[in-house]
């Protein structure tokens, strides 16, 4: 086996090889455009047609810039041939787990998960000439009765000229067909582990990796996704922490990501060129690229929000929806090239495949092109009385369109399509390339709590230009601030977030942002406050040191996990007795826990206010900083506030027993009384 380049230099110097990343990624950032190998004209006349070989139990897709080899009739990807590499996929393994689509799912009566790698019993050539090929690999459930009721046309897609291919798939189910649930649906690459080492997520997140085997003669830690490597092959990896919920991202933010072979230099990347056909809306976070070395693009998926993104149909509840074309694209640069290189232009053919959406060349009539499909554009403004009295500009607010339902319900959706876009500086938003349909108009507003929702159902036909007037979006509100704690934006990442434990790190976070990816933090809230819970003055203190990122339990020892109460101390001038104040609460995430409010009193048996039994994200294990939103209005009574002594707000997170229940907060605020004579807000 050859080693990367970058492993000889550094092997035993862990820090030195950081300090190499960093600068690496530096010099990748200052590269002009570096040369790399492919025909960047558009004249086909260079490129060799598209040919395919049909061989036994296999074909191959082959354009002259590489070959990719499916089984028959089953449409595994069991080999991606490059760069004169045989094949960029791990061939060890059996050919049914190299590349793949599956989907994860349910029985009602048998609630065990039943994995369908969607396997096709026949195959089909949907389109063969020199430009294009196109595959079809049909699973049909009236074949079975007994699989996952779905019929799956998983297909294929190889251009002239193009170096890679495109894979989507459209699932339907019909009348009468049973009752089942399905937690997740993706595409899966995996790469030889002697090749792909280096890893690139996002412009900060990129490291060389630990393989498999690393993994499996290290420690597993408190589940079995994160382990401690103990012995890697790569020495300067020894004594960190590796977990693939630390690679996850945002949809919005996982357009691109992949791998980087060193010798010779090789890029493999899943290029998602459109969210329409992901679940939960922009801000869903999934898995990307992780150790081993794998590639996914996930379609849909439980993690971070947990049960509300089971896709769950009721008997004979028909269904159907296109998945993809996500696109699996290769590049390389000759020896003596920073291989760096390669994910700069991974990220330029990322943005041509996402202004080339919607592709022009699927074959399915399901996946609709441009001119099937509608546009909706207009400006959303925030209206706040007690900031503004004229409409506020909703900057960067992020507007979308998903299937009809409530205000915020895009974040639960799972079987419809969505439509995202952002905002202007002006506020002005256009969402392109809408499939026809019903929706409702959502957005949120960074800076402002709550959800928007548009109060009419907007039908898109074929080529409709919808324009919307001036939308206003009424953003919750009772009184005047008082004070507040944070910043409305659906995260916690404002918030204290601690160092992680030295003996439990990934050198990665140490240097890049995202800190609260680090592994074990729900333990460093035990370290800071052994004894007494967290305590924060409004006057005094501030949320960005003072406010741990997440309200979890105490660690009292022998696996045993208390439940917290934090305090929020106040002093208020005029107590208005007979009138209502507000608490704004939202949160960033909830696992499992229950949020109790005691106003001055933290012994009340009952509490003023709770949330009840909420959340499963699962985001305080997972390294999210979020997880699904939630918002509650809790009135307090003037009447329970003092202006003559120190006020004190209770949080108590009241389920214990774990140390991955709890809350992440993501603003708070406490509004005084309405008023009514706006001139006295000026102040
Ligand atoms: C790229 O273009 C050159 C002609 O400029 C041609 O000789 C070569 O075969 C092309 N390469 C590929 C991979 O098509
Ligand atoms: C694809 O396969 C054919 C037939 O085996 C071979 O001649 C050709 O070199 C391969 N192309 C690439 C890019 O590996
Ligand atoms: C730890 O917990 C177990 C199970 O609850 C109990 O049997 C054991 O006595 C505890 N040990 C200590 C030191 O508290
Ligand atoms: C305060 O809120 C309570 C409960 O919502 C309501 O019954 C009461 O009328 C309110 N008081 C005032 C002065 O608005």
């Amino acid at each position: 086996m050859k080693m990367g380049w970058w492993r000889k230099w550094c092997s035993d110097f862990r820090f030195l090889g950081i300090l190499l990343q960093f600068l690496l990624l530096t010099q990748c950032a200052a590269l002009k455009r570096q040369r790399i190998h492919k025909n960047n004209s558009d004249d086909e006349m260079y490129y060799s047609p598209v040919q395919l070989h049909l061989l036994e139990d296999h074909v191959v897709l082959d354009n002259g810039i590489l070959n990719v080899t499916l089984s028959t009739p089953a449409g595994m990807i069991t080999g991606i041939e490059y760069n004169g590499i045989d094949n960029l996929l791990e061939s060890e393994y059996e050919e049914i787990n190299r590349g793949y689509w599956d989907i994860v799912w349910s029985k009602p009566d048998h609630p065990q998960d039943i994995t369908d790698k969607l396997d096709g019993n026949s195959v089909y050539v949907v389109r063969e000439d020199e430009n294009q090929i196109e595959l079809s690999f049909l699973q049909t459930w009236s074949s079975s009765k007994t699989g996952l009721p779905l019929n799956i046309d998983k297909r294929f897609i190889m251009l002239r000229g193009s170096y890679g291919f495109y894979s989507y798939a459209i699932v339907e189910r019909f009348k009468g067909w049973p009752e089942m649930s399905m937690s997740q649906g993706r595409i899966v690459f995996k790469l030889q582990p002697n090749l792909f080492q280096y890893m690139a997520v996002s412009d900060d997140r990129q490291r060389i990796m630990p393989t498999m085997h690393d993994r499996e003669k290290g420690h597993p830690l408190d589940y079995p996704e994160a382990v401690l490597l103990t012995d890697p092959d790569n020495s300067f990896l020894k004594g960190e922490v590796d977990d693939k919920y630390q690679y996850s991202s945002d949809n919005k933010d996982n357009r691109v990501h992949g791998w980087i072979c060193s010798d010779p230099p090789t890029g493999f990347w899943m290029i998602t060129p459109s969210n329409e056909f992901k679940t939960a809306g922009p801000v869903k976070q999934d898995l990307t690229s992780h150790a081993g070395p794998i590639s996914l693009s996930m379609f849909f998926s439980t993690h971070y929000a947990g049960i509300p993104l089971m896709v769950k149909f009721g008997d004979g509840e028909p269904w159907k929806k296109v998945f993809g074309p996500v696109f699996i694209y290769v590049n390389s640069v000759s020896d003596d090239e920073d291989p760096l290189a390669l994910w700069a232009d991974a990220k330029e053919q990322m943005l041509i495949e996402t202004k080339s959406w919607p592709y022009d060349f699927p074959s399915s009539e399901e996946f609709l092109n441009a001119e099937q499909r509608g546009t909706v554009s207009g400006r959303l403004l925030v209206h706040d009385r007690y900031i503004s009295e004229r409409p506020i500009i909703a900057d960067s607010a992020f507007i979308g369109l998903a299937p009809p339902g409530d205000a915020g319900s895009w974040q639960r959706e799972n079987k419809g399509y969505q439509f995202w876009t952002e905002t202007d500086a002006r506020g002005y938003f256009v969402i392109k390339d809408i499939r026809p349909g019903n929706y409702n108009l959502y957005a949120w507003v960074p800076g402002f709590i709550g959800d928007y929702k548009c109060n009419f159902q907007i039908n898109i036909l074929p080529g409709s230009k919808i324009r919307l007037r001036n939308l206003i979006y009424a953003a919750p509100r009772n009184g005047p601030t008082l004070w507040e704690i944070g910043v409305p934006d659906r995260t916690a990442a404002e918030f204290f977030v601690p160092d992680p434990n030295p003996t439990l790190m990934n050198q990665l976070y140490v240097t890049q942002p995202d800190k609260f990816r680090q592994y074990g933090l729900w333990d460093r809230y035990t370290d800071m406050y052994p004894y007494e819970d967290l305590v924060y003055t409004i006057e005094t203190n501030n949320y960005e040191t003072d406010w741990y990122f997440a309200h979890v339990n105490r660690n009292v020892g022998n696996k045993t996990y208390v439940p917290t109460t934090w305090k929020i101390l106040f002093n208020l001038v005029d107590v208005d007795e007979s009138s209502n104040y507000t608490l704004q609460l939202a949160l960033a995430s909830a696992n499992e826990a229950e949020l109790q409010v005691r106003i001055n009193d933290g012994t009340l048996e009952v509490p003023h206010f709770t949330t009840g039994s909420i959340g499963k994200d699962n985001s305080i294990a997972r390294h999210g900083i979020h997880g699904l939103y939630w918002l509650y209005t809790v009135g307090i009574p003037g009447s329970l506030l003092l202006s003559s002594n120190t006020n004190t707000i209770f949080l108590t997170q009241s389920r214990g027993s774990s140390p991955w229940r709890g809350i992440m907060y993501d603003y708070i605020r406490l509004e005084g009384p309405p008023s009514t004579d706006i001139e006295t807000l000026k102040h």
